[in-house]
């Protein structure tokens, strides 16, 4: 039975890869909600994804950003949010290992912006909230890194080990202080990695895609060994509604795809399906492949256990690896333009400076 019912909903970084698949998937769901999208639109942000949606009546774009404390009053005042849904964040590992005061400045005082705000807006004079909700998106990286056996679960101790996990860990903790403090109805997931449509190319899986494709070399960090759980991008969208909806306020839920694979693995598949839809004999794009040298303090491996979600709120994800993948190489074959925009200088610069010139291992 739902305990939270969203009426009037703030996105946080609605623009980027999750935001916008939870969008899309909300917008035409949740009928009777209007949405206003909260978006400073970085390089890793595109409005046009949901120029779609605009049509629906019930969704509006707002370029700002989440640090911006007037601003985000101004927002609260002028729609009377019932429910935040926190996604705004830097959230590359390897641009946290080059600027980290991005990744503090935006996930930990944004955080703690919006929490500030959203709890003088919620709070009535008796200290007491109504049928609001703030729903914090957070990693699994926040717990630190793996050998080769055992899992995280919501109980495991945090231990976060790169500027990007430390910046999310910072989030997490300033969530549950809110909610400790204050009673502040807070509710947090920390997920493993998503994958799916609109996701920027500097995340292995639309690189390797778009590499593939283009006949550029695809960079295997070190050897290839870490492994990463990868959750389809729609199965987490599900997840966030069910727990937004019915998760009992304060509490914290993990998310995992349940399908993990090393790197090496998992860019072979890639390249044999980029092969396949190509119809290049398979085999010929796994010569792309270049072993370069490692990210400085490379997470091992992340790896959850998500039952936790799956006993209480009877949540799992429905996508096998194999059939996600495959539609996710049709989609950025399919929208190869999508990134033909004035930002695009933006990723080459990054590839230049980032791939281009990365030493091999
Ligand atoms: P993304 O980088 O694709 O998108 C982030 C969005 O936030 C962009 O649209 C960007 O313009 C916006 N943004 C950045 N700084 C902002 C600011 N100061 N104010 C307002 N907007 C700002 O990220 P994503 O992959 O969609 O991740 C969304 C959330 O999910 C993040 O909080 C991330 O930590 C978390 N998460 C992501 C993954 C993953 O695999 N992608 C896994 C676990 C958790
Ligand atoms: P990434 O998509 O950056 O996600 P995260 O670092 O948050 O897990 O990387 C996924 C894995 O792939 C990670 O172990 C680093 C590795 N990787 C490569 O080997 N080559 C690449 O070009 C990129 C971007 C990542």
């Amino acid at each position: 039975m739902p305990v939270h019912h969203p009426r009037r909903v703030l996105v946080t970084g609605g623009a980027g890869f999750i935001g916008t698949n939870l969008l899309h998937y909300l917008v035409p769901r949740w009928t009777d909600a209007s949405f206003v999208n909260l978006d400073a639109v970085t390089y890793a942000g595109r409005p046009s994804n949901l120029r779609s949606l605009e049509t629906s009546g019930r969704y509006r774009f707002e370029q700002g950003d989440i640090a911006d404390r007037e601003r985000v009053a101004a927002l609260f005042d002028e729609h009377g949010f019932t429910t935040v849904l926190h996604l705004a964040a830097e959230s590359h590992v390897d641009r946290s290992i080059l600027d980290p005061l991005a990744f503090v400045r935006t996930n930990v005082l944004g955080t703690a912006v919006l929490l500030d705000v959203a709890r003088g807006a919620w709070q009535s004079a008796d200290g007491s909230y109504g049928d609001v909700r703030f729903h914090h998106v957070s990693t699994d990286e926040v717990f630190g890194s793996l050998g080769d056996t055992g899992m995280f679960d919501e109980t495991t101790p945090y231990d976060p080990r790169s500027p990007y996990a430390a910046s999310k860990a910072g989030s997490d903790h300033l969530v549950r202080a809110f909610v400790n403090t204050y009673r502040f109805p807070a509710v947090l997931s920390n997920c493993s990695n998503n994958y799916g449509p609109y996701q920027y190319p500097e995340k292995l899986i639309p690189l390797v895609i778009l590499n593939a494709f283009h006949g550029r070399e695809v960079p295997v960090y070190g050897t290839g060994s870490n492994v990463r759980d990868w959750l389809h991008v729609e199965d987490h969208c599900s997840a966030i509604e069910r727990i937004v909806t019915t998760a009992p306020t304060g509490s914290t839920y993990l998310v995992s795809g349940g399908e993990e694979r090393s790197n090496l693995e998992l860019v072979g598949l890639l390249l044999d399906l980029v092969d396949d839809r190509l119809g290049r004999p398979r085999g010929t794009s796994r010569r792309l492949i270049r072993f370069v040298l490692d990210r400085p303090g490379h997470d091992f491996r992340y790896a959850i256990d998500g039952s936790r979600l799956v006993a209480d709120l009877a949540w799992s994800p429905t996508r096998s690896l194999e059939r996600g993948l495959g539609e996710t190489v049709d989609w950025y074959l399919a929208n190869l333009g999508w990134l033909d925009d004035p930002q695009d200088e933006s990723y080459r610069a990054w590839v230049r400076t980032v791939y281009a010139d990365r030493p091999s291992a």
